[in-house]
């Protein structure tokens, strides 16, 4: 019996893990450099990757996620708005980060939102950084 949930376990806990892995590249792959806690007027470099996305994105828009310092949610803000060609997998841009000072004590990831057809509806769904 011990085995038995012992495996079962181990099994539940991969295919959590494999859940994820899946819905970490159903919208595709997000990074920014450099990486660690976006700060006010930086200067980052944001690469988008669709190589592994479910579905071809049309429009893929980077925003700015974040919370204050009593875990209130922050204003999303928005770095850019991009369409994206039929057969484009890749997306690098360079950006600066707003300046977050204005806020308050905010802390702040990027998310990539993406926009595509999927059952004749047009669906938006994001991937964080
Ligand atoms: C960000 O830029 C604004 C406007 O130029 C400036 O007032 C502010 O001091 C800058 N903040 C930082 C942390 O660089
Ligand atoms: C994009 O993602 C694919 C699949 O993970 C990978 O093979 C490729 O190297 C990536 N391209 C870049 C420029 O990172
Ligand atoms: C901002 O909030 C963090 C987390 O609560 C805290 O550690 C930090 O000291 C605060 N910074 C300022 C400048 O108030
Ligand atoms: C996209 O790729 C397909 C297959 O390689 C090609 O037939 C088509 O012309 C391409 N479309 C564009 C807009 O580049
Ligand atoms: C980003 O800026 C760097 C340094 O100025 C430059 O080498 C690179 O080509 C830029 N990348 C894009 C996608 O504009």
């Amino acid at each position: 019996m011990r085995f038995f949930s012992a495996l079962s376990t181990i099994i539940a806990a991969a295919s959590v893990a494999l859940v994820s892995a899946q819905e970490a590249a159903r919208f595709g792959v997000v990074n920014v450099s450099p990486s660690g806690l976006l700060t006010a007027n930086e200067s980052i470099t944001i690469k988008y990757n669709s190589t592994l996305a479910a579905h071809q994105p049309l429009y893929v828009d980077f925003y700015l996620e974040g919370e204050f310092s009593n875990g209130n949610a922050a204003p999303n803000l928005l770095i850019s708005r991009n369409t994206y060609s039929v057969n484009q997998t890749l997306l690098l841009q360079n950006a600066t980060v707003p300046n977050l000072d204005l806020l308050g004590n905010v802390t702040y990831g990027l998310w990539a939102w993406v926009t595509y057809n999927q059952d004749s509806l047009t669906q938006i769904g994001g991937i964080s950084a």
